[in-house]
């Protein structure tokens, strides 16, 4: 009875009208996906069916983002703690961006769209590097939207990287410790480029970040949804977004 009620109420929520303004679109919007595992185990099916239906999502999510004039969509794929998983899984995984881009790369191509990747991405499987490569070097003059993936990413690892390379730069002679400014750490992540998320997303149910964008997220507003990632829509996008203009972001000043 209980699990009937939230399911009715979780849909008349979903059917409420969603208004958005299109002058206040957060640039930067990223994505913690998850919830593939229990979405599939709900239906009685292997988690890897989960995965195949999560990468639809990513379709339609980065249609819906482009749709609404959002400039950088980050999607958090893989983590570096992801490889504690079986086998199986882990190898699934790392084939699904080889699918995901061999059905879509063409249409993301038509679209404008600009692939990236971020994270140690020399740790992949070289089928999974060379398709991200791949799609990387036919997007790279592309203008439109930016889609970028987080494979094998973690934050803790890429401040880690990044504080190696700047210890080495110093011990060399070629970086002194009063040159190191937010600027240039910002330069030296993997995110480099990019502006700092303005909305975090993630579904499921979770409210955690699973070391994703550590540094990038300081000030990210945070939206979080009990859908699981294989049934997010364009629906759950404009929710997220229609939330994160009510919100005042005051960067610890005031308004
Ligand atoms: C997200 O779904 C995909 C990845 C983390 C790779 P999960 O696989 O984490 O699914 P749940 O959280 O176990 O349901
Ligand atoms: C975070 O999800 C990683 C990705 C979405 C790629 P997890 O499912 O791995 O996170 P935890 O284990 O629940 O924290
Ligand atoms: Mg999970």
């Amino acid at each position: 009875m209980i699990k009937r009620i939230q399911e009715w109420l979780s849909r008349k929520d979903r059917q409420e009208p969603v208004e958005i303004s299109p002058d206040n679109i957060p640039r930067h919007v990223a994505i913690i996906m998850d919830g593939n595992g229990r979405w599939a185990k709900r239906r009685g099916m292997p988690r890897v069916v989960g995965h195949q239906n999560g990468m639809k999502a990513v379709k339609r999510a980065t249609i819906a983002a482009n749709d609404l004039g959002v400039e950088f969509l980050t999607l958090y794929a893989f983590s570096t703690e992801n490889w504690t998983r079986p086998k199986d899984e882990v190898d699934f995984l790392m084939r699904l961006p080889v699918e995901f881009l061999a059905i879509e790369l063409d249409e993301l191509i038509e679209k404008n769209v600009q692939v990236r990747v971020m994270g140690n991405t020399e740790a992949l499987p070289s089928h999974t590097r060379k398709a991200m490569e791949e799609a990387v070097a036919r997007t790279l003059s592309n203008t439109g939207l930016i889609l970028n993936f987080a494979l094998n990413y973690g934050g803790r690892k890429e401040i880690e990287d990044c504080m190696r390379a700047l210890g080495k730069d110093i011990q060399a002679g070629i970086l002194s410790p009063e040159e190191i400014t937010s600027e240039l750490i910002d330069n030296r992540l993997s995110s480099s480029g990019l502006p700092d998320p303005d909305l975090l997303i993630r579904t499921s149910g979770e409210m955690r970040l699973s070391n994703f964008m550590l540094w990038q997220i300081a000030y990210s507003e945070f939206w979080f949804t009990d859908a699981y990632w294989p049934e997010f829509d364009k629906t759950h996008l404009m929710q997220a977004v229609a939330e994160y203009q009510r919100r005042t972001r005051r960067y610890g000043g005031l308004k």
